[in-house]
């Protein structure tokens, strides 16, 4: 495993499009509401990144993706492809996941989205998966082991009786869309320890029943297994000379 060291060029590059995706991530709350397509949010994504930011849909055409940004909507856990024809109803709890390229510099993130009035079960999933990400992040400092981060998730989801994904994790992240090393959420023996200047995403997808999940047919719409809710949020984060920097 190789973990890239980011310089200060890297970093300018990389807040700078990181600045872009919470914008744009902003920017599509006011669309977000029941009757709207899943397609017609990405098109507006897709528009905005490449007219008026002038930077590239990272998940375009990434492995064949055929989207500019995943929707996935209750029990899709990841990778939900919007589409024309799936509308958004109230009720409903969507994440919208954005992975921009601009100057050949990468960033990534994604946040849930309340559709129309929702019921308390899924707003406390929302909040919870939302708050485990920020109970983690005072592991993160040079010298401290990686997999504090997943014991973390893991210890503090499980109070409220949820489970935490395992087959899809955060990543290292800049000058490609994944790069080393990999951020499990879940317990695990992974010896690698934070350095200075390096980059990388926290994204734990959070389940209200099994952790286990299967990809439909589509190749890409990953749901839960037993039809639980599932919800996700994602940030970019820097080390830094003694902590961390969430870039947005
Ligand atoms: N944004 C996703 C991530 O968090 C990657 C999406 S790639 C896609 O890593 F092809 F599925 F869109
Ligand atoms: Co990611």
């Amino acid at each position: 495993m190789y973990i890239r060291i980011n310089n200060f060029k890297d970093i300018k590059n990389i807040i700078l499009v990181s600045k872009i995706v919470h914008k744009i991530l902003n920017y599509i709350s006011f669309y977000i509401k029941p009757g709207i397509s899943t397609g017609e949010i990405d098109n507006i994504c897709y528009n905005k990144i490449v007219n008026y930011y002038k930077a590239y849909p990272a998940s375009l055409g990434y492995m064949n993706y055929p989207k500019s940004i995943c929707t996935s909507i209750n029990d899709v856990v990841c990778h939900g492809i919007p589409r024309y024809n799936e509308f958004l109803k109230n009720g409903d709890i969507i994440n919208i996941d954005i992975s921009i390229c601009k100057n050949n510099y990468y960033s990534d993130a994604s946040k849930m989205y309340l559709v129309g009035n929702v019921n308390s079960e899924s707003i406390n999933l929302c909040r919870v998966t939302k708050n485990s990400i920020f109970k983690s992040l005072k592991y993160i400092k040079p010298g401290n082991k990686i997999n504090l981060i997943g014991s973390s998730i893991q210890n503090y989801v499980e109070k409220f009786g949820y489970s935490v994904v395992r087959e899809y994790c955060g990543h290292g992240i800049g000058k490609k869309l994944h790069e080393d090393p990999i951020i499990l959420h879940y317990k695990n023996n992974y010896e690698f320890t934070f350095k200075k200047y390096m980059i990388f995403t926290i994204e734990p997808m959070i389940n209200i029943g099994s952790h286990r999940t299967k990809v439909m047919n589509d190749g890409w719409t990953v749901k839960t297994i037993d039809k639980s809710l599932s919800a996700q949020y994602e940030y970019t984060i820097l080390v830094t000379e003694n902590g961390y920097k969430i870039l947005k």
